[in-house]
């Protein structure tokens, strides 16, 4: 047990799927996973162990923005032996060749980042994509011909932006998409030595408008949990 999570030890797997939503997350390990067992409900914060093709998984929600990541995914790493960390979540489309339920995988992540500021300082680090992941995640979308981009992402600490400005420079700069928890998951799994990926869905789109129904998500969210889930045991 550890502050934020109540499983006890071996009741994590080393292969760690984390959609931002725990409900996503029981919905996923319901859906996906043989014999899901509950292993943490501390806060709300649910997490979830089974097996997929007789693979251990554990299915943990992360929260949303990266100061909550950021605690889930230091515990399980930390405490709980976490080797493997795939971020499920969906994400806002920054061009316009990017389309509601295409998938990104995120080759790197640009933040203000408030976690890792304290650490790098003036320091640009470059978080990125654990490569074997990232590669076996692109086979496998391309093996389910879904439609994927691959390349930068953009991890913001805010979801109503008061500085569109950055949006506009994250566009013109060829960022694929937004989201809010990435950029944490890769510092991690970099100072950690573990491997992690982002897989995300495109929900919205920033230059559109556009939304996907939320009787949509759930279909969509499901190829990018198949891909999640092949890549890690590639
Ligand atoms: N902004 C930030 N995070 C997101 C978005 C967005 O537009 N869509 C899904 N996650």
């Amino acid at each position: 047990m550890t502050l934020h999570i109540g499983a006890t030890p071996g009741e994590i797997a080393e292969t760690i799927l984390m959609p931002g939503d725990p409900y996503r997350a029981k919905w996923a390990a319901e859906t996906f996973l043989d014999n899901p067992k509950c292993v943490n409900d501390v806060r709300g914060m649910l997490g979830f162990t089974g097996t997929w093709c007789g693979h251990a998984v554990t299915i943990h929600g992360s929260g949303m923005g990266m100061p909550s990541l950021s605690i889930y995914a230091n515990e399980l790493i930390r405490d709980h032996g976490a080797k493997t960390l795939i971020r499920i979540g969906s994400c806002g489309a920054m061009q316009e060749h990017v389309g509601l339920r295409d998938v990104i995988l995120a080759m790197t992540a640009s933040s203000l980042s408030t976690p890792s500021s304290g650490i790098f300082r003036e320091l640009n680090f470059a978080p990125c994509a654990d490569w074997g992941l990232l590669r076996a995640a692109a086979d496998a979308a391309e093996a389910k011909s879904t439609r994927t981009h691959i390349g930068g992402i953009y991890s913001s600490d805010v979801f109503y932006d008061e500085r569109p400005d950055l949006n506009e420079q994250m566009t013109r700069h060829g960022i694929l998409g937004v989201e809010m928890e990435a950029a944490e998951l890769y510092n991690l799994a970099a100072r950690h030595s573990v491997r992690a990926l982002a897989v995300l869905t495109v929900s919205d789109h920033l230059q559109t408008g556009a939304a996907l129904p939320s009787k949509d998500r759930e279909s969509s969210f499901g190829d990018m949990i198949d891909i999640a889930l092949t890549a890690a045991f590639a």
